[in-house]
C-alpha cells in the first residue's frame, strides 16, 4: 500500500464490483441522519470514495442528497484506479457532480461527509484504523465518514459512522421481504467487525440476540416481516441493548447501536 504523506493516492486498486441501487439503504440513512450536518455546512461538499467500475452509485448519492437535503450539494467521486476515473467522466455534471483520482487522503479535499462503501472490505483488518484516521483527518471540522459493506444487490448491509475520535455507531440493515434470518447480516458486517462474529465478541452477541428474537417473533410472520422485525428489535432493546434509533427506522429494516456496545474485545 502507498503510505500517507506521499503525493500518490493512498490505497490500492481492488475489485470494482458495483450495481445500481446497491447503496440505496445507506443513502437513505445518510439523508436522514447526516442531513443536518450538510444543511448547516458553508460548503456542502461530499466525497464518494471508491465508487467502482461504474459511477452509478455516486450519481445516485448526489441525486438523493440534492433531492433530500439540499440542491446545491457538491459530490466528488474519488477512485484510486485512473481507468475508472476516465470511465466516469461522461457521467459528470459539474459543479454538482465530478470525478477525480484519489485515495484515503481524499485528494486534498475537505468534505463534510465521506461515504466509503465496499472499499475496506478488500483490505486487511489491520489496515482499517489507519484508513479511518487518514480519511477523518481530511474532513472539514465536525465532518463524518460512513464506512461499511453490503451485498451485491443491497439487500443486506452494515455500516459505521466514524468521526475524528473513531467509530460512533454501527447500523445493520436488511430488506425484510427477503430476510430468512438476521444471522445473514453477519456476512456483511464492516471490515472492522466481520472477523469478530465469534463467541466472546459483542457483535456476535448482538447478532445472536437478534436472531433469537426473530425466532421468538415467528408468531408475527403472518402480519408480514416488518411486524416481525419490529417485535424482534423491541425485544432486543428490552433485553438491554442500547439501541440509538427508534421504530421509524426499525420499520425500514434497520437497527443502530453505539460502537461501544459492539467494539472488538
Ligand atoms: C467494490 S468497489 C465498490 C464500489 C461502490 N462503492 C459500491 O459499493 O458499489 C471498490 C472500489 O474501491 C476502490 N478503492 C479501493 N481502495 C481505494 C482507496 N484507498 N481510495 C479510492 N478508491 C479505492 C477500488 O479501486 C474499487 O473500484
Amino acid at each position: 500500500m502507498t503510505v500517507p504523506g506521499r503525493r500518490r493516492p493512498y490505497g490500492v486498486i481492488t475489485r470494482g464490483t458495483t450495481n445500481p441501487n446497491r447503496l440505496r439503504r445507506v443513502d437513505n440513512w445518510i439523508v436522514a441522519t447526516c442531513g443536518d450536518l450538510l444543511r448547516d455546512a458553508a460548503d456542502p461538499l461530499v466525497v464518494d470514495l471508491g465508487y467502482g467500475a461504474s459511477p452509478i452509485t455516486a450519481v445516485e448519492l448526489r441525486s438523493r442528497l440534492a433531492a433530500g437535503v439540499r440542491p446545491d450539494v457538491r459530490l466528488v467521486g474519488l477512485e484510486i484506479d485512473p481507468e475508472r476515473v476516465a470511465a466516469a467522466a461522461p457521467a459528470a455534471d459539474p459543479p454538482g457532480l465530478t470525478f477525480a483520482r484519489g485515495g484515503f487522503e481524499l485528494a486534498g479535499l475537505r468534505p463534510v461527509l465521506v461515504r466509503a462503501l465496499n472499499v475496506l472490505r478488500q483490505y486487511d483488518e489491520s489496515e482499517v484504523p489507519g484508513a479511518w484516521r487518514t480519511m477523518t483527518a481530511a474532513l472539514a471540522p465536525g465532518g463524518l465518514l460512513v464506512e461499511g459493506t453490503c451485498d451485491e444487490l443491497g439487500r443486506l448491509g452494515g455500516w459505521l459512522l466514524v468521526d475524528a475520535d473513531g467509530p460512533r455507531s454501527l447500523t445493520l440493515a436488511a430488506r425484510l421481504s427477503t430476510l430468512e434470518t438476521p444471522a445473514e447480516l453477519a456476512e456483511r458486517l464492516p471490515k472492522a467487525l466481520i472477523h469478530r462474529n465469534v463467541p466472546g465478541e459483542r457483535v456476535h452477541d448482538l447478532i445472536r440476540a437478534l436472531d433469537d428474537a426473530w425466532r421468538a417473533a415467528a408468531g408475527y410472520a403472518p402480519y408480514g416481516p416488518r411486524q416481525r422485525w419490529l417485535h424482534a428489535v423491541q425485544s432486543v432493546r428490552n433485553g438491554g441493548w442500547p439501541l440509538l434509533d427508534r421504530p421509524a427506522r426499525w420499520r425500514l429494516g434497520e437497527l443502530t447501536v453505539p460502537w461501544s456496545a459492539v467494539a472488538p474485545a
